[in-house]
């Protein structure tokens, strides 16, 4: 099945296995090797590329991004960024003149996450430039030439536009999709393939038959009425940012630490529930704000409370041929806070992740509901502590009271990213810094300077 998209401004159709990376194809088949492989699983961005739709232009990782996923796209690679005469692109100009260079290698990945950064107007550097690793020239020259470069006009060759081409392999439509999996129970299913893309790349494994839900637009919408957000399972984490990021602030935090840019522009909300990891970030969050998910086989749809899908490590109460339609998220919740904590600050993933949402009057808690990832083999709530909490007034004494009660919830592993011993301190102690964060205290290293 031939895919076709643009690159670097020319259309191009491509004869490839469904999951070809656009990595794999650039530097073997077309000899651009400009873009480079780093981690090969969508961690150092030196396979960064510029992907353009009907929704505008986003920065890519090429070594987790299929060649399917690409049809009717533009695509920009590091070869394409200085204009057709050679002349640099700004940020090109800008690396050189700020020394933004040792060894080179992350060079590349650098310079399209600069110039896709440019291209929108971005000035967020930091943020911008979280998902590109670079072990020797450090982030200040980087960051200096991105600034240097902010004010220079976009070049015109910069404005891709995507390509009238069929897509293969992909339904069109939910109802499509619905008879699709029907057929095909035991298919694997691709959204953003950030999980999907490293059993290829890492566990070589073949996948069989697949559906990319990426031309499933009826996935992809999110509503919001007076009461609730209703987000489509195929909305990539960075449409999630934008549509709640200002409702509730203290995930949207999260978000902006959940993988990168690169990351964000491909995740989607549903493949993070759907994947059932117990240390994926959304689900303690949304579990807290007691969000339903909608699932549909066939004709049939089911809705459950979130966290009723979670049923044991690896198991999820979704049947075959089942999929996630979308999430409903309540909103209003004033006192809901998400903890992220990882290793790294930015681009890594949760040790534990902790969820708050309590209900006070009158200084006393009448209702609680806390979850965790990290904690358990599935997301999960923390049952006990919330019988601790709730009918008590909301003071440090309660929840000195409560700490105890995290040990009867959550029996944690240790493994490469904690201790059971370390993650058992770290919940009660995120207890106190909800209470510290609902008291207005300094709470986040963010907010703490000498
Ligand atoms: C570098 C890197 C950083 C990451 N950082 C984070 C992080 O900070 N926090 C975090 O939580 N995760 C993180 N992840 C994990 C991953 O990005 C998320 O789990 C992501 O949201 C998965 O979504 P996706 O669209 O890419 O799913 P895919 O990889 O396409 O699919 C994941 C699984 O869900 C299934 N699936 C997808 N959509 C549906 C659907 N609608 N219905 C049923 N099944 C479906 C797929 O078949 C597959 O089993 C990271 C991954 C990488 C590579
Ligand atoms: S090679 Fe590291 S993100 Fe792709
Ligand atoms: S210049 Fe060597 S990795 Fe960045």
């Amino acid at each position: 099945m031939h895919t076709t998209f643009r690159l670097n401004g020319k259309v191009v159709s491509v004869d490839s296995d469904p999951t070809r990376t656009l990595l794999d194809w650039l530097r073997e088949d077309r000899g651009l090797t400009g873009t480079k492989e780093g981690c090969n699983e969508g961690d150092c961005g030196a396979c960064s590329v510029i992907v353009t739709d009907d929704d505008g232009a986003r920065t890519l990782n090429a070594c987790i991004l299929f060649l399917p996923q690409l049809a009717g796209k533009a695509v920009r690679t590091v070869e394409g960024i200085a204009a057709p005469d050679g002349t640099l692109h700004p940020v090109q100009q800008a690396m050189v003149d700020h020394h933004g260079s040792q060894c080179g290698f992350c060079t590349p990945g650098f310079i399209v996450a600069m110039a896709a950064a440019h291209l929108k107007g971005r000035t967020d550097h930091d943020d911008q430039l979280a998902g590109n690793l670079c072990r020797c020239t450090g982030y200040a020259p980087i960051v200096r030439a991105a600034q240097a470069a902010e004010s220079a006009p976009v070049p015109a060759h910069m404005h891709d536009t995507p390509v009238d081409a069929p897509a293969p392999f992909a339904p069109a439509t939910e109802d499509a999709l619905a008879d699709w999996y029907a057929a095909h129970p035991n298919g694997t299913l691709i959204a953003g393939a950030t999980d999907v893309g490293l059993w290829v790349t890492k566990q070589f494994r073949d996948l069989g038959d697949v559906a990319f839900l990426n031309r499933c637009t009826d996935l992809q919408t999110i509503t919001e009425t007076d009461d609730t957000f209703y987000i489509g399972a195929g909305v990539t984490m960075t449409r999630v940012l934008d549509a709640i990021g200002d409702h509730y602030p203290s995930y949207g935090q999260m978000i902006g630490r959940y993988g990168s840019v690169q990351v964000r522009n491909a995740a989607t909300i549903g493949g993070n529930i759907a994947n059932g990891s117990p240390i994926g970030d959304n689900p303690p969050a949304l579990i807290a704000l007691g969000a339903t998910l909608h699932l549909r086989c066939g004709d049939t749809r089911r809705h459950m409370p979130l966290q009723d899908f979670f049923l044991s490590y690896g198991k999820q109460d979704r049947a075959p041929g089942e999929f996630v339609t979308g999430i409903s998220i309540p909103k209003g919740r004033v006192n809901h806070r998400v903890y992220k904590i990882s290793k790294r600050f930015d681009q890594d993933i949760s040790a534990v992740c902790g969820a708050f949402d309590l209900d006070i009057t009158d200084g006393t808690v009448t209702a609680a509901r806390i979850a965790f990832g990290g904690m358990a083999g599935t997301p999960l709530r923390a049952s006990t502590v919330e019988a601790a909490l709730t009918g008590q007034p909301w003071t440090a004494q309660t929840i000195a009271a409560a700490l105890p009660a995290f040990a009867q919830d959550y029996q944690p592993l240790s493994d490469m990213r904690a201790s059971a011993a370390y993650r058992l301190q770290t919940a009660q102690n995120l207890l106190r810094r909800y209470h510290a964060d609902l008291s207005g205290a300094a709470h986040d290293v963010r907010m703490v300077s000498a």
